[in-house]
């Protein structure tokens, strides 16, 4: 095919997408951020989703040059879309990309946005912009698409080309057309939904439901717990149903599953809906951070361990398994919570990028030789390292100790019997 496709933001989705596109397509990769386009011009993805030598062998043109956007036929936006500090859509990215994307708006194009928002948002925020900037007419001169995102970091199964596309366009052909250019590198296949309103909605349920689907299970532990009754126990039983949903309690954080929600709840007030089990469930999972803690310091001082200078060993730091994103990540709230305390840490995460943790979070990663056996390991991130190597990491648990399985990575059985085993 001779079209070419550009993709705006290179970060967890736009690499790997340009990187499919590039196999069968001209690509053009763009970002603003200079060291992110050097270091993809030297083969090195910092999100380990694309590896050395798919860099080495792509076609693509890394720049930050938006002239070169002009080239383009089909350009695919993935600039991130986080929430503020009051829990609001924070459209600054998506609103910077589509004023630049206007500005060198030529004839025919397509602009597809692939950035998580709430319904409504490309046709009221994005397509506005890009007719102003660009003083042409949206449906005769230029398109618009939208395709939701289903990327899944860190899952080697679930990625680009193996997961069904959701594509959309108010415009019949031009959805059609988007139809084919996908289905070109999504092996898994295109559904092609009514309209963009549709496919916006459809990405932020998506997320929304595995928000409440965990929220309930994170209740039902905290509930258990009170009554003395191992949560992992009983959603062992609960799953020999075949139509029980397999969720897990643990911590939600990241900039999908703790943030999509709260698009769609913000839209909804905004057209005079109150929304009451989503907003319950974005409670739920934001206090489970506090909640582990508060757990720990009552059972610490129940077992006479002091809670005023205690050493505590943190496996994992991420907010997903085998993934290197930082962002959002409520391990972050509990070490604040635990250094409230006056306890002493000794953090781990090989999985996490030492310098970022050093730079945006003030976290200083250690490696297991230069840890000692603390009073309380927490396993926060269910890493493949830590659930390989089980008895080398429990190592650094002190006799006594207890393991903060927040994962339920381990058994009963692999703690010594004078260990306390406490998991979600
Ligand atoms: N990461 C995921 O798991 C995932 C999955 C599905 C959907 N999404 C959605 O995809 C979108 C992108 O997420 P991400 O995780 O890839 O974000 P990211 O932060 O990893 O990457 C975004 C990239 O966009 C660049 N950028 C920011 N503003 C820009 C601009 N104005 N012009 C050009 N580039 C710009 C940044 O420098 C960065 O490299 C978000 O809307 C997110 O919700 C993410």
């Amino acid at each position: 095919m001779d079209k070419t496709i550009a993709v705006v933001g290179l970060g967890y989705v736009g690499l790997p997408v340009a990187v499919a596109f590039a196999q069968k397509f001209k690509v053009i990769g763009f970002d603003i951020d200079e060291d992110r386009i050097k270091q993809l011009k030297q083969n090195y993805d910092q999100t380990c989703e694309v590896a050395e030598q798919a860099l080495l062998d792509t076609t693509i043109h890394f720049t930050t040059k938006k002239d070169v956007l002009k080239q383009a036929d089909v350009i695919i936006v993935a600039v991130p879309t986080p929430i503020d500090d009051h829990n609001t859509p924070d459209l600054t990215p998506l609103i910077h990309a589509s004023k630049m994307i206007g500005e060198i708006l030529q004839p025919g194009m397509i602009i597809v946005y692939e950035s998580t928002v709430y319904p409504g948002a490309t046709e009221e925020v994005c397509i506005p912009i890009l007719e102003q900037q660009s003083n042409l007419k949206y449906n005769e001169s230029f398109y618009v698409g939208y395709s939701p995102e289903r990327i899944n970091p860190g899952d080697k199964q679930h990625t680009f080309d193996t997961v069904k596309k959701v594509v959309s366009s108010n415009n019949p052909d031009i959805g059609k057309e988007l139809a084919q250019l996908y289905e070109q590198v999504v092996t898994a296949g295109v559904y092609v939904a009514p309209a963009i309103k549709v496919a916006e909605a459809a990405k932020v349920i998506e997320n929304t439901q595995r928000d409440i689907n965990i929220a309930l299970i994170n209740e039902l532990a905290v509930i258990c717990k009170e009554m003395h009754i191992d949560t992992v126990e009983v959603l062992k039983a609960a799953k020999t149903k075949w139509n029980f949903l397999p969720f897990s309690p643990g911590l939600v954080g990241g900039h999908c599953i703790g943030v999509d929600p709260y698009y769609l709840t913000y839209k909804a007030q905004t057209i005079g809906y109150y929304p009451e089990v989503i907003l319950a469930g974005r409670r739920i999972n934001s206090n489970m951070a506090k909640y582990i803690v508060a757990q720990l310091v009552k059972l610490m001082i129940q077992r006479n361990i002091p809670v005023h200078g205690a050493t505590v060993n943190i496996f994992g730091i991420t907010f997903k398994e085998n993934c290197p994103d930082l962002r959002n990540s409520q391990v972050f709230t509990i070490i604040k919570e635990l250094k409230a305390y006056n306890m002493t840490l000794q953090i781990h995460d090989p999985v996490a990028d030492k310098t970022l943790a050093l730079s945006l979070c003030d976290i200083e990663l250690l490696t297991e030789t230069v840890m000692t056996p603390a009073d309380i390991a927490i396993f926060a991130v269910g890493h493949d390292i830590y659930i390989d190597n089980k008895a080398n990491y429990l190592e650094l648990v002190k006799p006594t100790g207890i393991v903060c399985d927040i994962k339920s990575i381990f058994d009963v059985k692999d703690i010594l019997k004078t260990q306390y085993l406490w998991r979600l």
